[in-house]
């Protein structure tokens, strides 16, 4: 008796014995008893649905409960109380894909006097030292493959001020600090051309904040094209329009439903770039009236995370490979990026059918 005693005080110790960096110690004890926050911006984009379901069925694959919550339609203040809620229901580690990555200071704050771990999830969670890990897609890299879409596509480099091209540009929300890296990464190719005179954006909207779409709302990005056509007569008899830059499939979507409006067809349509993937992008990329999208394999992210949290839990060191790009303000939170991948019709059978990403059936074919 004395013996299976002092056992249990043993495993007791062990399981709440904390490391010197603070997270809390668990190699002797079943996986089974720790809860994971997971907390996901938005129900309304297909890719975040997706992210939380492939990061709940991970985590409870390797043996964790899991607490997914999802701030309603990218509500701030619910993704506050999400989060707290996950810190004094006892979570032992907070996975975080924040809708504006500043707001979270306070309740980080308190994760952190407990030495919850925090992993920011796709998106980097600003000011605040208690972001322990971060795990996203090179995104200023999905910045150049979409510039360098347009610039190939549109053949800017036969492009000349007396001679040129005709671009409008659409990024996302200005709360997103990945829409820095993305924009950074477009105007990395496109800026040359601008400043040459060899492409136009006859809006004169040029800056991120101007090209801003809030909460990447489609119907923002629709409202915004609509305008941007009318004041600049643009269409298939008007105005020459060759592209639209998109930082994404939301904003894509709202801009091909603007440029369909004044009588686009998949004959004459604007090169439209985007991201993600989205089903409704990929058909309308088969329908003609999206030129191009950004696969970023959401399975490949969730396991990356599953894997940094479960190192985490058992007091290992996550897999990282970039030390330097992502400075939150406070730190340079140590990261992992996967790799981003350029899809169009040429390649989405591999890509996304073959691999078993979607079935043909949900892309229409
Ligand atoms: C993600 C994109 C997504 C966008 C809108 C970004 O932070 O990286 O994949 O399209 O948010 O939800």
């Amino acid at each position: 008796m004395k013996k299976i005693i002092s056992t249990m005080l043993i495993l007791a110790a062990a399981s709440t014995m904390l490391f010197a960096n603070g997270q809390k110690e668990s190699s002797s004890v079943s996986t089974s008893a720790k809860k994971i926050g997971v907390s996901m911006p938005t129900k309304s984009l297909q890719r975040w649905n997706q992210d939380g379901a492939n990061m709940k069925a991970e985590l409870e694959a390797a043996g964790y409960s899991v607490d997914l919550q999802y701030a309603g339609d990218n509500d701030i203040p619910t993704q506050v109380n999400q989060v707290e809620n996950m810190v004094t229901s006892g979570c032992d580690a907070i996975v975080i894909a924040a809708i504006d990555g500043s707001s979270l200071t306070s309740v980080l704050k308190e994760a952190q006097d407990q030495n919850i771990p925090i992993i920011s999830y796709d998106r980097l969670i600003m000011n605040s030292p208690a972001v322990s890990y971060y795990a996203t897609f090179d995104n200023f890299g999905v910045g150049v493959i979409q510039g360098e879409y347009l610039r190939d596509a549109i053949k800017l480099d036969s492009k000349s001020a007396s001679d040129p091209a005709y671009l409008e540009l659409v990024t996302g929300a200005p709360d997103d600090n990945n829409c820095v890296y993305f924009w950074g990464g477009a105007m990395s190719i496109l800026e040359p051309y601008i400043k040459s005179g060899a492409v136009v954006i006859k809006s004169g909207q040029t800056t991120r904040q101007q090209c801003s779409t809030p909460n990447w709302s489609n119907t923002e990005s629709q409202k915004r094209m609509e305008n941007i056509i009318s004041a600049n007569s643009y269409g298939p008899k008007g105005q020459k329009l060759d592209g639209v830059l998109c930082s994404n499939d939301s904003t894509a979507q709202g801009v091909t439903n603007a440029l369909k409006e004044v009588g686009y067809t998949s004959a004459n349509f604007p090169i439209v770039t985007g991201q993600d993937c989205d089903i409704t992008s990929v058909k309308n990329m088969i329908a003609g009236t999206q030129s191009m999208s950004v696969f970023k394999d959401t399975r490949t992210l969730a396991t990356k995370v599953v894997g940094m949290v479960d190192a985490l839990m058992k007091g290992t060191t996550p897999e990282i490979n970039d030390t330097k790009t992502y400075d939150n303000g406070v730190k340079i939170v140590p990261s992992y990026l996967c790799t981003p991948v350029y899809a169009s019709n040429d390649n989405i059978q591999k890509l996304l059918i073959d691999s078993g990403y979607y079935t043909k059936a949900q892309l229409g074919l």
